[in-house]
């Protein structure tokens, strides 16, 4: 907990160049096998470390990239989906650090090669919480804010509670655009969210990927992807894993943000896979309920309806992940709306 006189002193400007106390970052010694993530990412692996929950030492990790180009001083976050980690955004960092961006690449407590608490209260609120605190370790002020898949819908959240942050918004497939619990998703026990996720093989991450965010095609470019998760389910911490991931799964279904698109003040561009048809919920509903899920050809303009200025770029033909399945045609879209 922070002192009330540090959060005044803080919030006035007068400590802005003084990491919040018990925060810090760790960037020497990273061991290549992390939380359980075995996993060799293209850039060097940082750790934001913070006190959370109950006195919880946690760390989240993250990359950290440089411009390549002529800096144009402006700073990229790139948030991850569910089933993704920060390299899965490996070529639109490229194009981005191209272009002049520095990017940063978090990975949320639970995911990837960041700790895995047993006992953490997972919100979305709160992994924005902890996203803000990252960048405000690093002393980054006004970010353009890009999340795909439950980053989507996490950036979202995060541009509600954050708005004088963010200067533009790009989300990609996200998921939320609709309330699946609303529409007839059961609650499910999270023991047995938990012996789904402990039960996962790239077998069956591939067969879930395929149906659901490629249009029942596969390409061997996909893979990668696929084995990066499938080392996380089966590393040194696949336990903790599995049980965090059930406990996400909880949280993004009992807590949308579908109402509040109609709240974002950011600039918002939204890029859609039509052919997409990812809902949370769906494998375990009734048929009836299933038929009405995770139409993204349908949701892409609802939302981009609701929030105020908005840009919609549908790609008709694609699925939940544009980036990964045509990474030209995408980086085309997002950097000439970028660049507007
Ligand atoms: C991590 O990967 C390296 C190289 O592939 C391998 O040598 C090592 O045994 C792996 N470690 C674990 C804990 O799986
Ligand atoms: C970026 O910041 C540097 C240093 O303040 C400045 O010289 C440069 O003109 C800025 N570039 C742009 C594109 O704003
Ligand atoms: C990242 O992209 C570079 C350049 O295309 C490639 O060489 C590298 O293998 C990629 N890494 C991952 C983890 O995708
Ligand atoms: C995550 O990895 C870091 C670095 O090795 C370690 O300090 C930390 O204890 C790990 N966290 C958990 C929850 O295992
Ligand atoms: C967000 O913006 C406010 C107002 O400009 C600023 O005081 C704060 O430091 C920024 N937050 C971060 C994480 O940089
Ligand atoms: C963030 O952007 C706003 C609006 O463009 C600007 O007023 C503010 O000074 C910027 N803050 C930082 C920390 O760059
Ligand atoms: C993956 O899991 C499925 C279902 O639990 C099982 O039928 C299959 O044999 C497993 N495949 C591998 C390669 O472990
Ligand atoms: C598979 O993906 C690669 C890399 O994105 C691409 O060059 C290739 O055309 C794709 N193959 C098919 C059959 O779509
Ligand atoms: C919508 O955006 C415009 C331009 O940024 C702004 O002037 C207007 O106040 C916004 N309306 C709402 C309801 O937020």
């Amino acid at each position: 907990m922070r002192h009330p006189i540090f959060s005044l002193l803080l919030s006035i400007g007068l400590l802005n160049h003084v990491h919040v106390r018990g925060d810090s970052i760790r960037e020497d010694h990273i061991p290549e096998d992390l939380n359980g993530s075995n996993f060799t990412y293209p850039w060097p692996v940082k750790l934001y470390q913070f006190t959370t929950q109950h006195a919880q030492t946690l760390e989240m990790a993250f990359m950290d990239v440089a411009p390549t180009s002529t800096p144009n001083n402006k700073t990229a976050v790139l948030l991850h989906g569910k089933n993704f980690c920060g390299p899965t955004w490996n070529a639109t960092a490229i194009v981005l650090t191209q272009a002049g961006y520095r990017v940063i690449l978090p990975e949320q407590i639970g995911f990837c090669k960041s700790s895995k608490p047993v006992h953490y209260q997972f919100s979305l609120q709160q992994l924005a919480y902890n996203t803000i605190g990252l960048l405000k370790a690093l002393n980054i002020g006004n970010i353009t804010l890009i999340g795909h898949s439950m980053g989507g819908m996490l950036s979202t959240r995060l541009s509600l509670m954050y708005p004088e942050n963010i200067t533009e918004l790009v989300l990609v497939n996200p998921i939320g655009l609709e309330d699946w619990k609303a529409l007839g998703v059961p609650w499910q026990e999270l023991d047995i969210t938990w012996a789904i996720e402990a039960a996962s093989n790239y077998t069956t991450i591939r067969a879930y990927e395929q149906s659901t965010y490629y249009v029942n095609t596969w390409n061997s470019s996909y893979d990668i992807w696929v084995n990066m998760l499938n080392n996380i389910y089966h590393g040194s911490q696949a336990k903790e894993f599995t049980w965090d991931q059930a406990l996400t799964t909880d949280a993004v279904l009992t807590q949308p943000v579908v109402y509040e698109f109609p709240l974002l003040k950011p600039k918002t561009l939204l890029m859609i896979g039509a052919k997409d048809n990812t809902a949370i919920g769906k494998a375990w509903s009734p048929p009836d309920v299933q038929a009405k899920l995770g139409h993204y050809n349908v949701l892409g303009k609802q939302v981009a309806a609701m929030i105020n200025g908005s840009t919609l770029i549908e790609f008709p033909d694609l699925g939940h992940a544009p980036q990964i399945e045509e990474p030209d045609t995408f980086h085309a879209a997002l950097m000439g709306w970028l660049s507007e």
